[in-house]
């Protein structure tokens, strides 16, 4: 057996992030924003991403690892062609327990209408819907394609009606764009079961010229909420979540704070990242990856890759965003460029 593994800091490895396209059909400024990513935009050409099967090997070995929980992710995961096929081999692996894994995927909604039955037949568990408000002219131009609200609620609509749930709906909070979107987001949401997630917009890659005065605190978002809600704190659900909940004081359910600059969450973290081209990243902030897909196509064994995988767990020490909470983000033009988060999968 495989034996759990544990890192530098004495963090278990419980979920993996699979990015499984580093395309997507919006342009979110604080993602892919437009000037960077347009039609000269070099993405990666088809042999270079994983295959179904790679995906699927490399997912069997982190949950023999203790990986308990795989999100899918992008870019846009919907994007990539037979998805469903994909997800009916990974619904079918085995935690390290002997359970089945968490199985999810962080969509824009997009196309989530229309796939959403047949994602559920597949085995997919649940849904993450990002969606930064519901005034529509505030919406199209924060997916700066023009695309309607309307569509995105009726993906939710649609995930819910066929049983991906719990849903959640992330929220970016961006001061100055979409701030007054808070309130009408959280009474849209309130009593429906969705569980609404306030997101500080992050310094994540190196093209969407972050500012901190871009920032709206999650204890200012809080401060708004409660003045109209009333909310408690509750205990967190799982060691480790990248969120902070709070229950509505009248019963109508739960939100969550997600806050990564002003209160990093480094201490637990116990995720991993497969990058669309089969790069093992660990911290969302990494500059470089373990080139995992040279072991897939070189002919190692299972027992080789597991080892390897292992290796980078267990080495492992990165904890950017307390770092960065203790010193202002590296401004040295010749420090190593982070990785996108529409390539690492967020
Ligand atoms: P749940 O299992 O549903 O709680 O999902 P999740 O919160 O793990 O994943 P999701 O894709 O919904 O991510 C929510 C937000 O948290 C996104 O903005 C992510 O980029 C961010 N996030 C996820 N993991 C990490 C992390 O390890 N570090 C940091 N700094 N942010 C993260
Ligand atoms: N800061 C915070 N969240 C971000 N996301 C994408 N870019 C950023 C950023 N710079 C969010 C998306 C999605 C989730 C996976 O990450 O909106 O909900
Ligand atoms: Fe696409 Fe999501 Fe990035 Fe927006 S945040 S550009 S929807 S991958
Ligand atoms: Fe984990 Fe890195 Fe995020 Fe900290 S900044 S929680 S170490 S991924």
């Amino acid at each position: 057996p495989t034996g759990l593994l544990s890192d530098r800091l004495g963090r278990p490895l419980r979920d993996l992030r699979i990015s499984v396209t580093d395309r997507c059909n919006f342009r979110c400024s604080y993602c892919m924003p437009k000037d960077v990513f347009d039609k000269h935009y070099a993405f990666l050409p088809q042999p270079s991403l994983l295959s179904f099967e790679e995906i699927t090997r490399s997912a069997a070995l982190f949950a023999a690892h203790g990986v308990q929980k795989i999100r899918l992710t992008g870019g846009e995961p919907l994007l990539r062609k037979d998805l469903d096929r994909l997800i009916a081999m990974l619904a079918a692996l085995r935690g390290a327990d002997g359970q089945p894994l968490d199985l999810t995927l962080t969509t824009n909604g997009s196309l989530l209408r229309r796939k959403a039955a047949a994602l559920k037949a597949a085995g997919l568990q649940r849904v993450t819907v990002s969606l930064d408000g519901l005034d529509d002219a505030v919406f199209r131009r924060m997916n700066d394609v023009d695309f309607p609200v309307a569509e995105v609620l009726a993906g939710i609509e649609e995930a819910r009606r066929v049983g991906l749930g719990p849903i959640k709906v992330n929220m970016v909070v961006k001061r100055g764009t979409n701030e007054h979107e808070i309130l009408p987001m959280a009474r849209h949401f309130r009593g429906s079961g969705v569980v609404l997630r306030f997101i500080e917009y992050m310094d994540v890659g190196a093209t969407n010229g972050w500012r901190l005065d871009e920032v709206l605190p999650s204890a200012e978002v809080l401060r708004r909420l409660s003045a109209v809600y009333p909310l408690r704190p509750l205990e967190a659900s799982q060691p480790g979540e990248t969120a902070e909940r709070w229950a509505y004081a009248d019963g109508a359910g739960e939100i969550g704070l997600i806050s990564s600059v002003t209160q990093a969450f480094c201490g637990d973290c116990n995720r991993a990242r497969l990058s669309t081209e089969g790069k093992l990243f660990l911290c969302l902030f990494a500059s470089q990856g373990h080139d995992l897909r040279a072991l897939l196509r070189g002919g190692c064994d299972d027992a080789q890759i597991a080892a390897a995988i292992g290796l980078v767990w267990a080495g492992r020490e990165d904890r950017y965003s307390e770092q960065r909470a203790a010193q202002p983000p590296d401004t040295d033009p010749g420090a190593p460029r982070r990785v996108e988060m529409h390539y690492i999968g967020g």
